[in-house]
C-alpha cells in the first residue's frame, strides 16, 4: 500500500496558519536563517544539485532558473524582483491553495531563501483572486512576518532587505503563464510577451526576475534543512523529491495527496482515491489539466514522473488527475477542454482566435450532423498542429497536447 510523502505539505494541519509563533515552535524559519548565511551560490548549487524541476507545470530545473537570474546583467538594473505564481488557474488543480491556506509560512521561507539566492530585494505573490481564504492567510502571514521583523529591512539582523507583496490575479487562465502575468503585475492588460527575452533576463518593469510555482518554493526550506542528496533519495532519478496530486472526478475519495515522484498512477487512483466510484472500470484520466493529456488504462503502472510520462505520450503538467469511468464519455469531455481554450484565448493573434473557435465548431457539426469521429479527430489534430506553429503564446499552442493523446489513446472511442 502507497503512503504519502510529505515535503511541501509537510507542515498542514500541523499549526494554524494565522499563527506565525506556532509554525516557529515546529522549526519554522530556520532554514530560512541557516540560508541567509550560506553564500547565495552554494545555495543556487544546492537547488542544481537537488535536481528539483519546477511544479507549475513545465517541468524546467528550478535552480537553473536560480542561476540565470543570479547571474543576470543589464544595463540599468535597479533591482531583481521574486515572484511566486500562485495563480492556479489549470483546471483540476487545487494544491497550491492547500499550501497557502494550510502553511502560508514555508512559502514565505522558500521565497525568502529565493531571495537571498539570487539577489532579489522584493517579491510579489500573485494569488488567484478567487482565492480569498488564500488571501485572507496570505496577508496575515506577511504582516505577521514583518513584525518579527523576517520581512522588511535588515531581516533576521542579516543586513539583507526583503519584502513580498500580495498581489491579486485578474481572473484569467492566460494571467498564469509567466509573461502575461508580469504584464498584469504591471498593471497592464493580460496579454502575452514574445520569449526571448526571459524573465530572468527581462522580467517584471524589465528588471531581472525569478517565477516560480507555490509549491516550487515549498520545496526549497527542506532542501536547505536535509541537502540535496538526501532529497534525490525521494522520487525517481530524473523526477527527485515529492508531487502533490489533486485527483477529480469518478473516484471515492477526490482530493490532494501528496506521495514522492514515481508513485504509479494506479496506486494513486486505486490506492489513495480508493478507486472507481460504484466499481466502475476505468476508462481513461486526464493528467495535468486542459493543457495536458488523456490516458487509459495502460498507463495505469507508469511512474508518474516528468520523464516516465513523456516516453508515453503523456504530461505530468501541474499534477491534476481527472478521473473518468466507463460511463463518461471522451467526446464530451474533449468538448469541454476545447470549449474552455475558446473561453481562455485572449484572443490578441489570429491562429490561436479563429482557431479554437474553429476546433469548437467542428465539434458541434459533428455533434449535430454525425460526422464519422475518425475524421473529426484527423480534422481537430490537423487544426491544432496549425494552431501550434502559429500561435503566440503556449495557450494557443496548448490544444494539440489533449488532441494528440486521443489519437494515441482513444482513436477507436472518441
Ligand atoms: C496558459 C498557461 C497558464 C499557466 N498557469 C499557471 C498557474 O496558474 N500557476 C503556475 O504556477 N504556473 C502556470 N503556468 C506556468 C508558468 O508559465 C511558469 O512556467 C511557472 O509559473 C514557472 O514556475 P515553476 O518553474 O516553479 O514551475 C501557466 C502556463 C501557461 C502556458
Ligand atoms: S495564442 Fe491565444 S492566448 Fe496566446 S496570444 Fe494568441 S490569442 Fe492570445
Amino acid at each position: 500500500m502507497v503512503s504519502e510523502k510529505k515535503i511541501a505539505l509537510r507542515n498542514a494541519e500541523k499549526y494554524n496558519p494565522i499563527k506565525i509563533d506556532e509554525y516557529i515552535k515546529l522549526g519554522g524559519y530556520k532554514n530560512a536563517q541557516k540560508a541567509l548565511k550560506m553564500n547565495p551560490v552554494d545555495i543556487v548549487d544546492l537547488v542544481i544539485d537537488a535536481r528539483l524541476r519546477g511544479r507549475g507545470g513545465a517541468g524546467f530545473s528550478a535552480g537553473q532558473k536560480k542561476k540565470y537570474t543570479s547571474e543576470a546583467i543589464c544595463d540599468r538594473c535597479i533591482q531583481k524582483y521574486i515572484i511566486c505564481n500562485a495563480d492556479e488557474g489549470e483546471p483540476g488543480t487545487f494544491k497550491d491553495r492547500v499550501i497557502m491556506e494550510q502553511d502560508p509560512h514555508i512559502l514565505l521561507e522558500g521565497m525568502i531563501i529565493g531571495a537571498h539566492a539570487i539577489g532579489a530585494t522584493k517579491g510579489f505573490i500573485y494569488v488567484r483572486g478567487e482565492y480569498t481564504d488564500s488571501i485572507y492567510i496570505l496577508g496575515i502571514a506577511i504582516e505577521q512576518a514583518k513584525q518579527k521583523g523576517f520581512l522588511g529591512k535588515n531581516i533576521f539582523n542579516s543586513g539583507f532587505d526583503f519584502d513580498i507583496e500580495l498581489k491579486l490575479g485578474a481572473g484569467s487562465y492566460l494571467c498564469g503563464e509567466e509573461l502575461t502575468l508580469l504584464e498584469s503585475l504591471e498593471g497592464k492588460r493580460g496579454y502575452p510577451r514574445i520569449k526571448p527575452p526571459f524573465p530572468a533576463e527581462k522580467g517584471l518593469f524589465g528588471m531581472p526576475t525569478l517565477i516560480n510555482n507555490v509549491e516550487t518554493f515549498a520545496h526549497i526550506p527542506y532542501i536547505i534543512e536535509y541537502g540535496a542528496d538526501h532529497y534525490r533519495t525521494m522520487g525517481t532519478e530524473n523526477s527527485p523529491g515529492t508531487k502533490i496530486f489533486t485527483i477529480s472526478g469518478d473516484v471515492n475519495k477526490p482530493g490532494y495527496y501528496e506521495v514522492a515522484m514515481g508513485t504509479t498512477l494506479r496506486e494513486l487512483v486505486y490506492e489513495l482515491a480508493g478507486g472507481i466510484k460504484n466499481n466502475k472500470k476505468f476508462k481513461a484520466a486526464v493528467l495535468g489539466g486542459a493543457a495536458g493529456t488523456f490516458v487509459d488504462e495502460t498507463v495505469l503502472d507508469t511512474q508518474m514522473g516528468f520523464d516516465t510520462l513523456k516516453e508515453k505520450g503523456a504530461v505530468l503538467g501541474s499534477g491534476a488527475i481527472m478521473v473518468m469511468s466507463e460511463d463518461r464519455s471522451i467526446f464530451d469531455m474533449t468538448h469541454s477542454i476545447l470549449k474552455f481554450f475558446k473561453h481562455e484565448s485572449c484572443g490578441k493573434c489570429v491562429p490561436c482566435r479563429i482557431g479554437t473557435a474553429q476546433l469548437m465548431q467542428l465539434m458541434k457539426q459533428t455533434k449535430e450532423n454525425g460526422t464519422d469521429r475518425k475524421v473529426l479527430l484527423d480534422q481537430l489534430l490537423s487544426e491544432a498542429e496549425y494552431m501550434a506553429k502559429t500561435s503566440l503564446c503556449p495557450l494557443g499552442q496548448s490544444p494539440i497536447m489533449p488532441i494528440k493523446s486521443l489519437k494515441q489513446y482513444f482513436e477507436n472511442q472518441f
